[in-house]
């Protein structure tokens, strides 16, 4: 599967919000993990709309963060939210991961969430935290876990397959390409890290119903690449295949459906 079947981050920028309460749990693991001190500079790559930088910067103002995306309207959405609040210890930067334009050694700590899996070249991408964070420096990356763990992932996967091109299938093989067993911890080593440790977790997405989740995902436009994609007339039934296979999650407290995630920590 090619790597344009990826959402258009630039596009998506202004959607993208709608996530993240539903992925807060992971940004708030990592920086569990993270140890910052007062006058630590920390870059965030692939930020996105900011988070969970942003958090740390509103947090501990004593330390200095950068954030940097490939997608120009995602800085945009993290830097207004910078202005908007005063913020005067984090900014953010259009910048691809494969090549960052940093010093040797610059940062105390790197955090990346959801990003590496998604990099044009991974293994480039892991290369160039290595060569900016500082000797004993501290990274902390959370990705994507094994497909099989992957609910709402797999619904849409299955419910496209046959019915769009390749091309415009769900990016399930690439969001999940790091977290099956052993896969991360190679291409960290083939990036020079070897102080690392991998923790599988599980976080739930947690929403009152079916239609809560379904209108997320209108609103944020995650499946409009694959919707576009398909004959108007069979919409209504790919969205009753999906709210099928959610069935299996649904409880007296609504729809919570556990994901897999790896929490990778480390030092350089
Ligand atoms: C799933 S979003 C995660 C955003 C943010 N880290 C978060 O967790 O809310 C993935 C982000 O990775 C960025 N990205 C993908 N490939 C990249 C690359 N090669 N260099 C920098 N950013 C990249 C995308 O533009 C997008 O903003």
């Amino acid at each position: 599967m090619s790597n344009n079947s990826q959402p258009d981050w630039h596009k998506m920028a202004e959607k993208f919000d709608l996530w993240l309460p539903h992925i807060a749990p992971v940004g708030n693991a990592m920086l569990d993990v993270l140890e910052s001190k007062s006058g630590d500079k920390i870059l965030d790559i692939a930020s996105g709309t900011g988070e969970p930088a942003l958090t740390l910067a509103r947090n501990i103002s004593s330390v200095n963060i950068v954030g940097v995306d490939a997608a120009e309207g995602m800085v945009n959405v993290a830097q207004a939210k910078v202005e908007k609040e005063g913020l005067t210890n984090i900014s953010f930067n259009v910048m691809p991961v494969e090549q960052l334009n940093y010093a040797d050694n610059s940062f105390d700590h790197i955090i990346c969430r959801f990003g590496v899996m998604l990099f044009q070249d991974p293994l480039a991408g892991l290369k160039e935290m290595y060569r900016v964070l500082k000797p004993g420096g501290s990274f902390v990356i959370a990705v994507w876990g094994a497909r099989d763990k992957m609910p709402t992932m797999a619904w849409g996967y299955e419910a496209f397959k046959g019915k769009v091109s390749a091309d415009d299938m769900p990016p399930l093989a690439i969001a999940t390409s790091l977290g099956e067993p052993g896969v991360i911890d190679d291409i960290l080593k083939q990036a020079s890290f070897t102080d690392f440790q991998v923790e599988r977790k599980y976080f739930n997405y947690d929403f009152k119903s079916f239609d809560e989740y379904w209108s997320l995902i209108e609103s944020s436009d995650i499946l409009k690449r694959q919707f576009d994609a398909l004959a108007e007339s069979e919409h209504a039934s790919v969205r009753n295949e999906i709210s099928e296979f959610a069935d299996e999650f649904s409880t007296e407290s609504g729809m919570k459906v556990p994901h897999e995630y790896l929490l990778v920590y480390g030092r350089k």
